[in-house]
């Protein structure tokens, strides 16, 4: 196979790492999806949400909405896919910072030709992921943005590599180019203001920083802190680790710091697993990988070498952006599974409900509560907030109930003559302790984001085409489901800690014209409305979802580019979906993250001329690659190579997104 990065990730997420596939639900589900489909056709209407309202307990607020306008102002955008980006009418979306751009003064300017790990380590890294946004001194158009950089793309990225690669074979990715590789995933925080009606980043920053795997020391703490299986030749502590790994989404805390999460970790490990003490735990995360050549240079890499390296990866790690000397910590507490993101919401009680999805094909959706409350005046009281409490997985039943099942040693089967010596294990073996608890496992949830006002929480399942139809149940209910969906839990006043909350279907995604494909949206939803492959997601300050997209190749099959869409979740028109932004050629959709007054929307463009290119019309034979990139995108200029970019859209004339 021709080896491309990305597309690489997208076929090793084919592969379920887990065993345990629920039971198909039978005739109640059955009965109760036939009477839903019923209704308008697999849409919503008005007959459609009375009757879908009268059977949840989610009735009360869908009636809460607008009017039959809608809560979205803007003329919505056009399906398509072409080698640049598009917002609609009225806006601007411009290029904020690029991969390679300096973040300090005296921070080398970018020369793709001649790239260093060195020079890297002070630039914007690639494939920015999540955004996150604090503000400074509380002013909505000055802040620092955290931004994750999730992976890389070596075809794109340097010049000369030999081509086609098979999968695995790592000719010409030699030692420098590894270090610069890692030089360029982590983090970057980067000050920014609006300054004449325009946003820049800022270079003579005491706040910009790099954070990578290549160098930066970060801290273990909560209960697997110190554990046997955390202990390695370069920290026997098992306390102390050099650098985070394919951080993908993430969350920012009521106290001002960011939480990045640790996803494809598997990608970065090599070795021989044959004398290794536990092969169950590292084949349920699918470690390793063999996506990367570091081990080859690096021995924590090598599993054979280093066999406890990988349980040290897969945690949320906090970052204080607004302390450049801070040491990032790995909190284990909120277990250790391929995190998408980590959307903190502080519960009636005052405690922090921290929402997680584990992102492969059948995993398990988190929720993380902590013993405390939190400290909303004093944001150093919640320092070590997040080591203690409870962390939960989710089993959805067919009668519209969520039940939320405690991860506690010693509880239920979580005994250590099942496997689980203590606390520590339960949490580093946190996907074999969902399995013993019998959660959901679920069609990919990627990110989750709540919504403080309505208690509503909202659940990206982006796809699973493994699922066979034996195996589809109420809240994964579509076999083969290319397409994704989105399921919204309902707690009730505001308590997001209890054990027991309502859901439902909000929408089936994919094309609603295609019967084949059983999508669901409201029949308001206009051809460019609908949307595939959700998976990032931000509630505005005015309680409003938007949903970003990554199709992967499957973008030949809806017919658009990924980007953002605005989402209706309450009135006549929830379920509506309506086209705001959309990425360039081979792009996904990434980062959504207002500004604190909803006047500017930050988004990533990830992986810029990657996937699927050889869908687009006159690209058929030709890989994309850093010689001959599908698109050129943001800067157009020869031998320059696409840049994975964050954008930042505003209206035109000032005023609120949306
Ligand atoms: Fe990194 Fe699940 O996307
Ligand atoms: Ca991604
Ligand atoms: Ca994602
Ligand atoms: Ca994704």
């Amino acid at each position: 196979m021709v080896f491309n990065r990305r597309a690489h990730f997208e076929d090793a997420e084919d592969t379920p790492s887990n065993p345990v596939i629920s039971e198909p639900l039978g005739d109640i589900i059955a009965r109760r999806y036939s009477r839903r489909g019923f209704l308008k056709g697999m849409s919503y209407g008005g007959l459609g949400v009375a009757a879908i309202g009268s059977m949840n307990p989610l009735t009360a607020a869908i009636a809460n909405g607008a009017g039959s306008a809608g809560r979205f102002a803007f003329d919505e955008i056009a399906h398509g896919v072409d080698t640049t980006h598009h917002v609609a009418e009225g806006y601007d979306a411009d290029v904020l910072i690029r991969w390679g751009d300096p973040l300090f003064t005296d921070a080398p300017a970018f020369d793709p030709q001649r790239q260093s790990a060195d020079a890297q380590e002070r630039q914007f890294g690639y494939n920015n992921d999540y955004i996150g946004f604090v503000p400074l001194n509380g002013n909505p158009d000055h802040g620092l943005l955290v931004v994750n950089h999730e992976y890389t793309n070596e075809e794109l990225m340097f010049p000369g590599l030999p081509g086609p690669l098979d999968e695995h074979d790592f000719t010409g990715l030699t030692r420098e180019l590894a270090e610069i590789e890692q030089a360029a995933h982590g983090l970057s925080v980067v000050e920014i203001k609006r300054q004449n009606g325009k946003w820049q980043y800022l270079t003579d920053s005491q706040y910009n920083r790099r954070l990578t795997p290549r160098s930066t020391e970060m801290a273990i703490s909560g209960p697997a802190a110190g554990d046997a299986l955390m202990q390695t030749n370069a920290d026997p502590s098992g306390r102390s680790v050099i650098g985070t790994l394919n951080n993908c989404a993430g969350g920012n805390t009521p106290w001002g710091t960011v939480l990045t999460c640790e996803e494809n970790i598997h990608y970065y490990f090599m070795g021989d697993t044959s004398g290794h003490p536990n092969v169950a735990l590292l084949e349920r995360y699918g470690i390793p990988a063999m996506g990367y050549a570091w081990g080859r240079y690096d021995d924590r890499f090598d599993i054979a070498k280093e066999p406890n390296e990988s349980n040290r990866f897969g945690w949320v790690v906090e970052v204080d952006p607004l302390d450049p000397t801070s040491t990032p910590v790995k909190r284990t507490a909120m277990g250790r599974f391929k995190h998408e993101g980590a959307a903190s919401v502080i519960s009636s009680d005052g405690r922090l409900v921290v929402y997680m999805g584990d992102d492969q094909r059948f995993d398990y959706l988190y929720k993380f509560v902590t013993r405390d409350a939190v400290d909303t005046a004093n944001p150093a009281a919640n320092r070590d907030l997040l080591d203690h409490g409870t962390l939960y997985v989710a089993r959805f039943s067919a009668d519209g109930q969520v039940e939320w099942l405690p991860l506690i040693h010693g509880e239920g089967p979580l005994t250590a003559d099942n496997g689980f010596a203590s606390q520590a294990e339960v949490l580093i073996k946190t996907r074999l302790a969902g399995d013993a608890l019998g959660a959901t496992p679920m069609d990919r949830p990627e990110d989750v984001e709540a919504n403080p006002e309505t208690g509503r929480v909202y659940v990206m399942l982006t796809n699973n085409n493994k699922r066979e139809p034996d195996q589809v149940d109420a809240a994964n209910p579509r076999p083969d489901n290319t397409f994704g969906h989105i399921i919204e839990i309902a707690t009730e006043n505001g308590d997001h800690a209890t054990t027991r909350d309502g859901w439902e279907i909000l929408v089936k995604c994919g094309d609603p014209d295609k019967a084949e494909v059983g999508a669901m949206w409201n029949p308001a939803t206009s051809e460019n409305g609908w949307f595939a492959a959700p998976d990032n997601c931000a509630v505005d300050h005015r309680g409003r979802l938007w949903v970003t997209t990554d199709q992967g190749s499957n973008w030949a099959k809806s017919g658009t580019a990924d980007g953002v869409w605005a989402l209706e979740t309450q009135g006549e028109r929830r379920g509506t979906g309506k086209m705001f932004f959309r990425v360039p050629l081979g792009a996904e959709m990434c980062g959504p993250c207002f500004s604190p007054d909803d006047s500017a929307l930050f988004v990533a463009v990830q992986h810029p001329a990657s996937d699927g290119t050889q869908a687009f019309p006159g690209r058929e034979e030709r890989r994309s690659s850093f010689e001959d990139p599908a698109s050129r995108w943001p800067d157009f200029k020869d031998g320059m190579p696409p840049r994975p970019s964050v954008v930042v859209i505003t209206r035109q004339g000032g005023g609120s997104i949306g």
